[in-house]
């Protein structure tokens, strides 16, 4: 475990609105992490992707089939064929938004990982939830459904990755104390394969990424609206690695 690297990814979600300005953020991120010691990913809209290279590249989401009549969607050969390492699975805005199913996202997964895709597995909380106590509850279900059989296509150290978001702090400004970052990281621990990084997200910046890495036990981030501003990105990187 000791030896693997940390992960900071950026999820980009539906921005920005046009290839000129995905390249310009894009080409400063890679500028500004020269020599980083953590592996940054960036993930950026899909059809972005085939323009941005040099450093490694996650998609936000993935089609469970190998191909056919699944109209608007991608699937993991194509996007292999494509050089990219990486797949967010599960993100919240996913469950929300377009009604993925813990099912849904343990085929997706599976199917990926067959593919030899790295998977950036999203889990956590809503306030409802944390508010009725059933935060332990509902992180022990989305893992145990998610990652059903998925054990059996014999996990490389880094190909599962799982990203700890409460909902409530995702987008809001109110991110999660370290301290029960630490809890929830330590409760995933008991309940996912040994060998994977588990990574937070919700509401990183570069005031507050703070001892996330340090104190919470995470080996990563998932940075979703920061990752746009890449000197903001890149400040993130750099001050976590010291
Ligand atoms: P945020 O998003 O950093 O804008 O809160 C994180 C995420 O949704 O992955």
């Amino acid at each position: 475990m000791s030896k693997m690297k940390n992960i900071i990814a950026a999820n980009w979600k539906m921005n920005p609105d046009s290839q000129k300005e995905a390249e310009k953020i894009f080409n400063a991120i890679k500028q500004g992490v020269k020599g980083a010691k953590s592996e940054v990913v960036v993930c950026p809209p899909v059809i972005y992707i085939p323009l941005l290279k040099g450093l490694p590249i996650g998609a936000q989401n993935v089609y469970f089939e190998d191909k056919g009549a699944f109209t608007g969607e991608v699937s993991p050969a194509m996007l292999k064929d494509l050089g990219v390492e990486y797949v967010i699975i599960g993100h919240f805005e996913r469950r929300k938004h377009f009604g993925e199913t813990d099912e849904q996202i343990n085929k997706k997964i599976r199917k990926s990982l067959e593919s030899g895709l790295k998977i950036i597995f999203c889990i956590g909380e809503t306030t409802e939830e944390r508010a009725e106590g059933k935060k332990n509850e509902v992180l022990e279900r989305q893992i145990k459904l998610g990652l059903k059989e998925a054990e059996s296509y014999k996990l490389k150290a880094e190909s599962l990755n799982v990203a700890y978001e409460p909902v409530w702090a995702i987008g809001t400004g109110n991110n999660c104390s370290v301290e029960e970052t630490k809890e929830s990281i330590d409760f995933i621990r008991t309940l996912a394969p040994k060998s994977i990084r588990i990574l937070y997200g919700g509401s990183v910046k570069s005031e507050n990424f703070g001892d996330y890495i340090k104190k919470s036990g995470a080996n990563g981030l998932l940075v979703g609206g920061a990752s746009l501003d890449a000197v903001e990105f890149t400040k993130i990187i750099r001050s976590a690695e010291q």
